[in-house]
């Protein structure tokens, strides 16, 4: 008897079937009235009174494995005709997995503050929304001066003088004010972010864009460092054979003052229409920073002097990808946003 149970058990692991009526054959070889297991149970009765109980166990034990076995290879042949009857091609190929990518404009401020941190500046952070000392009167902005008007700042707070009002920062130049009024030279940061100011909305402006700010103080800096530092940006973001040229300007927080030029990407100075034939670029502001406002942020201009300089990310990333609406970059429509892989 033991041995026609452990014989019938080891069957059972062995089973499989191709179809339902394979599977039923089985269910009636083993568990149908005749069955096999069945007939064991018939012959229980000959069994030997001191081995019932071991040989009961062993048979109950028996008939459930069997009864498992049958329902385990009904559920998998379910399966199976379920797949084969459905539409699913399992040959197909997975469907594209969407990462998304980085947005242009981190793309080019990324490289532009690489750049730089090569060459030992480190990055600063200040408020989107700034007081009156930070962005305009620390910086030496007489109270009169047009950029305060209503129409070019968005106000928050307008207070009864210019003391008490509070702003959306329209350049990063007030990060400079936090960084000096915070630390002590030498000073070499950038400082990268969000900048607000009223204008219309069109193909070449925006009342959101972003700019990127750098700031060098220590003893003994003079125009020749700036230019040299510029130098060294402009080609390594624009190109080993990138030319460079400082026109003379006025920015209240820098003395002197200049605009700085690029010899145009795509002409490479021949003249076209991105640099309107003249073979130029206007890529930042820069300057000497003016002994006023170094003192305002309580740094000595008779020990030290520094320079500063500011440029536009979206600017500069219309030029890189020929991009010819600014809006673009706001619209979040990923068809046009996952086109840019790198910087270039
Ligand atoms: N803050 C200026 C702007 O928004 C840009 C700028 C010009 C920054 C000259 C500077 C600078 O640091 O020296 O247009």
């Amino acid at each position: 008897m033991k041995d026609k149970i452990s014989k019938i058990s080891e069957e059972l692991e062995q089973l499989v079937a191709e179809s339902h009526e394979q599977l039923e054959q089985l269910r009636i070889r083993f568990l149908s009235k005749k069955g096999q297991i069945p007939a064991l149970f018939a012959d229980f009765r000959n069994v030997a009174p001191e081995q019932r109980k071991e040989i009961g166990l062993a048979l109950n034990t028996l008939k459930q494995k069997a009864a498992e076995k049958i329902t385990e290879l009904k559920n998998m042949l379910d399966q199976t005709n379920a797949l084969k009857s459905s539409d699913t091609d399992l040959t197909k190929p997975a469907e594209e997995l969407n990462i998304g990518s980085r947005h242009p404009i981190s793309l080019v401020r990324n490289r532009i503050t690489g750049i730089f941190q090569n060459i030992g500046f480190n990055i600063s952070d200040g408020p989107e929304m700034e007081d009156d000392w930070h962005n305009f009167s620390a910086l030496n902005f007489p109270p009169e001066h047009p950029a305060r008007d209503m129409q070019d700042t968005f106000f928050i707070e307008k207070g009864k003088d210019y003391s008490q009002q509070v702003a959306l920062r329209t350049h990063t130049s007030s990060v400079q004010v936090r960084v000096m009024e915070s630390s002590s030279p030498p000073i070499r940061t950038l400082s990268p972010g969000r900048v607000f100011r009223n204008e219309a909305i069109s193909a070449r402006s925006h009342c959101i864009f972003h700019q990127v700010e750098g700031l060098y103080v220590d003893k003994g800096v003079s125009f020749a460092d700036l230019k040299q530092t510029l130098y060294y940006f402009a080609r390594e973001m624009f190109g080993e054979e990138t030319k460079i040229r400082f026109r003379p300007s006025y920015f209240p927080f820098t003395e002197p003052s200049a605009e700085m030029d690029i010899s145009c990407i795509l002409c490479k100075g021949e003249g076209c229409n991105v640099c309107k034939y003249t073979g130029w670029l206007e890529i930042m502001g820069c300057g000497m920073v003016d002994p006023t406002v170094l003192k305002n942020c309580g740094i000595d201009p008779e020990v030290y002097s520094g320079y500063a300089f500011g440029m536009g990310i979206e600017r500069i990333a219309m030029m890189l990808y020929s991009v010819r609406d600014i809006r673009y970059f706001f619209e979040n429509d990923a068809r046009f946003l996952k086109q840019f892989t790198s910087a270039f």
